[in-house]
């Protein structure tokens, strides 16, 4: 009886282990999906299409014949990309909106809105994103604006944008309307600190993909979700400035290298991870289940030179006296 049970957590673990790695193995193989193939010649939106992941996703559709809307911050990274694109690229257009998204989500959606109106866009890509590390107990400042960049604005435009895919048109015999791609990451698989509000945007992300990709099916609509780990941009160069110092992440895949992956898996799999963080952390979380999981990194944590108290230049404990500092100040 014992060896049965023995053997069949065995199969089941194996079963469990292979129905994650096929998939991600069969996206390394399978050649990136032609767009304009698929949807016909239309508009793609990339949130972020100025740089990193998105500059390679525009890259890609840009050969592939697509027109692109590129929303970002004005600045040199969106010129620089629409001038090489335009310039390598004569047969397409290309398309600049320019937006903050960690601002005000109503008022930004609406000026990109009248920027876009009546293009025929077949392909959504909300992969604009940025992250902060933060103590919890001392939040940074930039950490509610970037809630609005990392989740609320990205649902008030596609609100307003996939209605209008779900109704458009199919093209030339094909069984697809359009697709929406969401750039997740590995710290919506992982739990780690000082990454919460960041991590917690992320998996919202991720699940909405899931969830959106099932009713999405039924009316010729693919969704995909890719889940990178460390990649070799300017994210982390241009993350907002903190008093946390994380470990600087090295060795990061190339971005094209991400897009890739995305397109290959479009229509196939809703759930793309990239690079090798992703793959080790899906593999750690089917051994051990999230609560044990917890307590591990609890127990080490604490004994590495990652998590400490804070500690100010006089070697008082801060984020002990921080709220009763703060509020015997306010009652004074
Ligand atoms: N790099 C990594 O290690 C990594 C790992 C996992 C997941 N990701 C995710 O991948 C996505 C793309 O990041 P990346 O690695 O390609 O970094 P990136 O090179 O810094 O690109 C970020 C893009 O987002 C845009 N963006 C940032 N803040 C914005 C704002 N407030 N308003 C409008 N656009 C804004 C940037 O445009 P402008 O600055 O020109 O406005 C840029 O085009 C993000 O969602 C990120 O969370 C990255």
């Amino acid at each position: 009886m014992i060896g049965f049970i023995f053997y069949l957590c065995g199969f089941l673990f194996l079963f469990s282990l292979l129905s994650y790695i096929i998939p991600q193995i069969m996206i390394s193989i399978l050649p990136e999906q032609n767009l304009k193939k698929r949807y016909g010649k239309s508009w793609a939106f990339i949130t972020g299409g100025s740089s990193g992941i998105g500059r390679s996703l525009a890259f890609k559709l840009a050969k592939q014949g697509m027109n692109l809307i590129i929303v970002g911050r004005a600045g040199e990274k969106m010129e620089n990309t629409v001038h090489e694109i335009q310039t390598k690229f004569k047969d397409i257009q290309v398309k600049s909106v320019f937006a903050d998204l960690s601002a005000d989500p109503v008022v930004t959606t609406q000026a990109v809105l009248q920027q876009i109106e009546g293009l025929d866009i077949s392909f959504i890509a909300l992969n604009a994103g940025s992250g902060v590390p933060e103590r919890m107990s001392r939040p940074n400042a930039k950490s509610l604006d970037l809630f609005h960049l990392n989740i609320v604005t990205h649902q008030h435009l596609f609100n307003a944008l996939y209605p209008q895919l779900a109704k458009r048109p199919k093209q030339n015999n094909s069984k697809f309307r359009g697709g929406v791609l969401i750039t997740s990451s590995a710290n919506a698989v992982f739990t780690a600190p000082f990454v919460a509000s960041y991590s917690a945007a992320k998996a919202y992300q991720q699940h909405f993909a899931e969830c959106l990709s099932l009713e999405a099916k039924v009316i010729g609509i693919d969704v995909v979700t890719v889940v990178p780990g460390g990649v070799a941009t300017r994210f982390h160069i241009d993350a907002p400035p903190t008093d946390i110092k994380l470990p600087a992440p090295t060795n990061g895949q190339h971005p094209d290298a991400v897009a890739s992956r995305a397109l290959s898996s479009l229509g196939r799999f809703v759930e793309c991870d990239s690079g090798l963080m992703p793959f080790g952390l899906r593999i750690l979380a089917k051994i051990f289940d999230r609560n044990i999981l917890l307590k591990i990194m609890m127990a080490v944590l604490p004994k590495t030179s990652l998590i400490t108290p804070y500690v100010d230049e006089n070697g008082n404990d801060r984020d002990a006296v921080y709220p009763e500092s703060s509020n015997s100040k306010s009652s004074e």
